[in-house]
């Protein structure tokens, strides 16, 4: 693995003992994610599903984003939790928040929008007024084909699309990603003739999306999809001894553990790169629905500095003390941007003239994370090299993997979410479904 992702526990207050008294703990959970032998096992489809990629999938994934690329202004993602948060980390982390900008303007590819995430009226509407007399292809993601948020926003596309285009065009610019048998979507697909692209049965839709559930959509903005697998691949090579001392990624799982033990109730994810704000709203749904379960679980949380330390940074440091921080780091932007020189110094800032803005983050970054420790804040610390589509995809893998093994810890299923069904019931009643 060229480099890689590195996790660094040393200011989190938890020592390397209480670390190896944990192994035994460590391997029953790895055994049974690798056996099979934990709860929820049928859906552990995605611990080897980079490796065994079917390559006619990849080729045709990259095939139909080409197709997408050529002819849409604009490419609408359909899709609400682990049908679409993956795919939109991805734009962002690698791209930037300002991807659409760029779409329009450069017109290398279309701009990207979700739809079907939300059932209000404000945010459909305005979506629909601005994408008006644009060419439009949609992309409606669900795995059961029956969740009512995309099933709505769809139902709206399709008929918008019928009426612009007719019939037969229109059915060229729906592509459908679904389970393989299961749910109206897919009946409706065969019924009108739609390209599909299939959600494994034994893949849950927050660990999905290094399938082509993520992967149409980030190849659809222009990514190179082969390494984003490539960095999965060597990710879940790299993570796959039980030996914690060599494994990271259990070391992750591991250390937050130890300090949910300790109380540390609420884990914050900190960045201090906008471009992995939406990249946090993935990991926590993936944490959230996966540990959150029996009266249990670390409550996932997340935070953009330095914007935020001038917002809930009050909290972090001096509130009530039932939380820890993991900084995602990233090592190189590959930015060169520095702190002109001026004439006069009006400003007071001739003492940074000529530093890099990289190091002044890189110092806030210590700086808070000295401010933390003293604060009692445990802190950990993943470093990422640079924000590359390979990185993407290992990282991705991470905490895929992280995720896992930290549900089985808690003694949890990580797989399953009753708890979502719950509102959806009560919903349904309400509407007299
Ligand atoms: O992780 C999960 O399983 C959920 O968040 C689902 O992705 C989400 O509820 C959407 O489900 P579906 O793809 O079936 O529409």
């Amino acid at each position: 693995m060229s480099g890689g992702i590195r996790f660094d526990y040393g200011l989190s207050g938890i020592d390397s003992t209480r670390l190896t008294a944990l192994l035994p703990e460590i391997e029953k959970a790895h055994i049974q994610l690798h056996e099979g032998t934990g709860q929820g096992s049928e859906y552990t489809g995605w611990l080897d599903f980079p490796l065994h990629i079917n390559t006619h999938e990849i080729e045709e994934i990259n095939r139909v984003s080409q197709e997408v690329r050529e002819n849409a202004d604009v490419f609408i993602l359909i899709g609400i939790g682990g049908s679409y948060l993956g795919a939109r980390a991805a734009i962002e982390f690698l791209h930037s928040p300002f991807y659409n900008k760029m779409a329009s303007v450069t017109k290398k590819g279309p701009e990207i929008y979700y739809l079907g995430n939300n059932v209000s009226s404000i945010y459909i509407e305005k979506i629909l007024e601005f994408i008006k007399g644009k060419s439009i292809y949609i992309n409606v993601i669900s795995k059961s084909g029956t969740t009512l948020e995309p099933a709505l926003s769809f139902r709206i596309m399709k008929k918008m699309l019928e009426e612009t285009y007719g019939k037969e065009e229109a059915r060229k610019r729906i592509i459908v990603t679904t389970d393989k048998e299961k749910g109206v979507l897919k009946k409706l697909s065969l019924a009108e003739g739609y390209r599909t692209f299939e959600v494994p049965g034994n893949i849950g839709g927050r660990y999905s999306v290094l399938t082509a559930v993520g992967l149409l959509p980030i190849a659809v903005s222009g990514v190179d999809i082969k390494e984003v697998i490539q960095g999965a691949v060597d990710g879940s090579q790299a993570y796959q001894r039980a030996d914690l001392s060599l494994n990271d990624c259990y070391q992750y799982a591991a250390v937050r553990n130890l300090l949910y033990r300790d109380d540390k109730t609420i884990e914050l994810l900190v960045n201090y790169e906008p471009s992995l704000n939406s990249f946090a709203e993935w990991w926590k749904q993936l944490f959230g629905e996966s540990e959150g379960k029996d009266h249990k679980g670390i409550f996932p949380a997340s935070v953009s500095f330095t914007t935020d330390l001038h917002s809930i940074g009050q909290y972090i440091q001096d509130g009530q003390r039932n939380l820890f921080t993991t900084t995602l780091w990233i090592e190189n932007t590959g930015t060169s941007l520095q702190v002109p020189g001026v004439t006069e110094d009006m400003d007071g800032l001739g003492y940074l003239e000529g530093m890099a803005f990289e190091e002044i983050n890189k110092r806030s970054c210590q700086g808070t994370m000295q401010a933390h420790v003293s604060g009692g804040v445990p802190n950990l610390k993943i470093t990422i090299p640079a924000l590359t589509p390979y990185y993407y995809g290992q990282l991705v893998y991470f905490f895929l993997k992280a995720c896992g093994i930290s549900g089985y810890l808690l003694g949890v299923n990580p797989f399953d979410q009753p708890g979502v069904e719950e509102y959806k019931k009560n919903m349904y009643s309400l509407l007299k479904k």
